[in-house]
């Protein structure tokens, strides 16, 4: 595997490339990072989670009820930050105080906690009650106000058996970075949802107003002549849509000629699994089905493999990904760009050399 790329000068957004293939859960030390603040420090002994907005019985709960009173529940899931491969967008213009994600910031996890659905049963939710809105214990600053980073989810997804608050990362405690003592964790949507250091939950009518969801993560393609960093009239981000990514070759690898290797990852949207995985070396005339390696679970990557015969030269290699619900990915960012570079799911391509 590769080094870690830093993207900040505070350390605070980072990710390894290339990941292994055959990590299909990622050691914690190889996890990519993703904070809009510093790492805020808890003390498990005086943590409180504050439950409360729409509910019959507003609870708070200390880190040892939350473990105690619910059952445990574990759930393996892939985060992928909506961010990623936003720099494949640079080649259309500069996104401004946009992160120049590549394809790192995408990790699997087993996360251990309680159900989500099994504490809102306790607290009772309200008949009005249609989001779940999700606030940090972090200290963001924006628009000259300080708050928690937080955002919200649909009732529905909120009460599925996946979307756990997570205390544990691969059976130890949840490192600080990560969001010690407790994680939303909220599969198959965007990293930005499963919001770390979580101290309140708030059952709510209409989504969050927070700024990480009513002012970012917002799928936008008109730019707002007036403020082209605007995205509050695009739709908040849900579902991560369906990618698929090659670890190998490496964009501008010099490789031998002959039999050669491409792997890489690839996820369905909305925990559906990937049917088929292809790779072009001729602009999509043709392509050359990949043997997917692992099952993978409902909320995971899977990896997949081909060996393509080269003959010297350069090429352009393509990969794209088809989903059980028929979903195929778009051939260019033409398709996908939008103001804040969310989301990019275009044929993933890179150049190498056969020598
Ligand atoms: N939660 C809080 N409180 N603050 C944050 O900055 N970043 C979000 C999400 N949860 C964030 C947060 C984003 S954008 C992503 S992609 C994931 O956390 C990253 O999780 P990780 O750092 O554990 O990889």
């Amino acid at each position: 595997m590769g080094p870690r790329l830093v993207h900040d000068s505070d350390g605070l957004n980072t990710g390894v490339w290339p990941v292994r293939y055959d990590h299909l859960v990622t050691p914690v030390g190889l996890f990519f990072t993703r904070s809009h603040a510093a790492v805020p420090r808890i003390d498990p002994r005086t943590f409180r989670l504050e439950v409360g907005g729409l509910v019959s019985r507003p609870t708070s709960f200390s880190l040892e009820e939350l473990i105690r009173t619910f059952p445990r529940r574990q759930v393996t899931a892939t985060l992928v930050c909506a961010g990623l491969r936003r720099n494949e967008f640079l080649r259309l213009g500069s996104l401004p105080g946009e992160l120049p994600w590549g394809p790192e910031p995408a990790s699997t996890g087993r996360w251990t906690g309680l159900g989500l659905g099994d504490l809102l049963q306790a607290v009772g939710v309200a008949e009005r009650a249609r989001y779940v809105e999700f606030l940090g214990l972090d200290q963001v600053e924006r628009q000259g106000h300080e708050f928690g980073f937080g955002g919200s989810i649909d009732l529905t997804k909120a009460l599925s058996a996946e979307v756990i608050l997570a205390t544990e990362l691969n059976g130890a405690p949840l490192p600080p970075v990560h969001g010690f003592p407790l994680r939303a964790v909220v599969p198959g949507w965007i990293g930005a949802r499963s919001v770390k250091w979580l101290g309140r939950i708030t059952l709510l009518e209409e989504p969050s107003s927070n700024y990480f969801q009513s002012s970012a993560y917002r799928m936008q393609r008109e730019i707002n002549p007036h403020d082209p960093r605007d995205v509050s009239r695009g739709a908040a981000l849900t579902e991560v849509p369906l990618n698929a990514v090659m670890l190998e070759p490496a964009p501008d690898q010099v490789v031998q000629a002959g039999r050669v290797h491409i792997r890489g990852w690839a996820m369905g949207s909305g925990g559906r699994p990937v049917t088929a995985v292809e790779v072009s070396i001729n602009g999509g005339q043709n392509w050359r089905r990949a043997r997917i390696l692992s099952a993978g679970a409902a909320w995971t990557w899977v990896f997949w493999e081909t060996v393509l015969d080269l003959a010297p030269g350069h090429y352009t290699l393509a990969a794209r990904a088809a989903d059980s619900a028929g979903a195929t990915q778009p051939p260019t960012v033409n398709a996908t760009w939008n103001v804040k570079g969310y989301n990019n799911n275009a044929w993933h391509e890179v150049m190498i050399r056969a020598v």
